[in-house]
Parts: C-alpha cells; sequence; structure tokens
C-alpha cells in the first residue's frame, strides 16, 4: 500500500514546540491545497472516497482520530495521535476517518487543487478501477 508514516523533526525549545513541513524534506509532493476538519461530530465516519490523481499528507495537529486505508488488496487502521507524524496517501486508497476526539483537527496537505472529478466516491467502482490499474 501506497501510505506511510512520516516523523517530523521537532524544533522544541523552552518555549513550546514547532514543526515546519517543506516540499521534498517532510512532504514528497508540492503542496497545493491546505484543508482541514475539525468540530467534527461524536461518532462521525468521514471520507469514504479515494482520489485518482491526487496525493495527500495527513496531520492531526490536535486531539486524534483513527483512518481505515483500503488500495483494494489491503486494509489498515491508523491512528493520528501526535502533531509530531503524519500520514502520507499516494493515489488510489480508499480511506474513511473516525473516533475523531472532541477537539480534534485533522489538516491536509494537498497536491492537487480540490477537483471533483478525481475523487471515486462508490466503493465498488473504486474496487473495478484498481482492478483496472494493476
Ligand atoms: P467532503 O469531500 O464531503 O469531505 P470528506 O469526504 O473528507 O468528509 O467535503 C465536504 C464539503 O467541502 C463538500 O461540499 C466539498 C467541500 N470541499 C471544498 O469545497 N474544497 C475542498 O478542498 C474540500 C476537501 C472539500
Amino acid at each position: 500500500m501506497d501510505a506511510y508514516i512520516v516523523t517530523f523533526q521537532e524544533h522544541g525549545d523552552e518555549r513550546g514546540m514547532l514543526v515546519a513541513l517543506e516540499y521534498e524534506k517532510e512532504c514528497p509532493f508540492p503542496i497545493k491545497r491546505v484543508y482541514y476538519m475539525y468540530d467534527t461530530r461524536e461518532n462521525v465516519r468521514r471520507g469514504y472516497h479515494a482520489h485518482r490523481n491526487l496525493r495527500q499528507m495527513l496531520i492531526c495537529v490536535n486531539g486524534s482520530c483513527k483512518i481505515h486505508l483500503d488500495d483494494g488488496e489491503e486494509t489498515r487502521e491508523i491512528i493520528l495521535d501526535t502533531p509530531q507524524k503524519g500520514l502520507y496517501l499516494g493515489k488510489g486508497i480508499w480511506r474513511e476517518m473516525y473516533d475523531f476526539t472532541p477537539h480534534a483537527v485533522l489538516i491536509s496537505l494537498a497536491s492537487e487543487l480540490y477537483d471533483e472529478s478525481d475523487y471515486i466516491r462508490n466503493y465498488q467502482q473504486f474496487i473495478e478501477e484498481r482492478k483496472r490499474d494493476l
């Protein structure tokens, strides 16, 4: 599965912590868009899509959440619970985000601008497109 956890370098001192993310250092693609999810209601599961081309880095900068991943061959459950770690997701990975803590903030760095035609929102169609890719 083209997904992995990146541990960021923390620049901490007596004032507190700071993490910086740069293209080709912590992030393997040029960042075209940033968005974030917050105030996610209890017991909500969101996502339910894959991207045809977009790659992204997800960082839970406050609180924690879990992410279910599926590339059509294997599934994984990831916990993001520290601002020091990011989850890189390549293209063609179905994702569902769940178990958000009350003040969780999940930031997404994306390789592309928002484009609805890049989304696969139907799981059966996702499986069919993955089979065709292989
Ligand atoms: P949606 O794709 O449903 O979020 P998720 O699948 O991650 O739960 O997005 C929610 C709404 O926000 C939807 O109306 C599309 C809009 N949106 C944008 O306008 N720009 C963006 O960059 C994103 C990610 C979503």
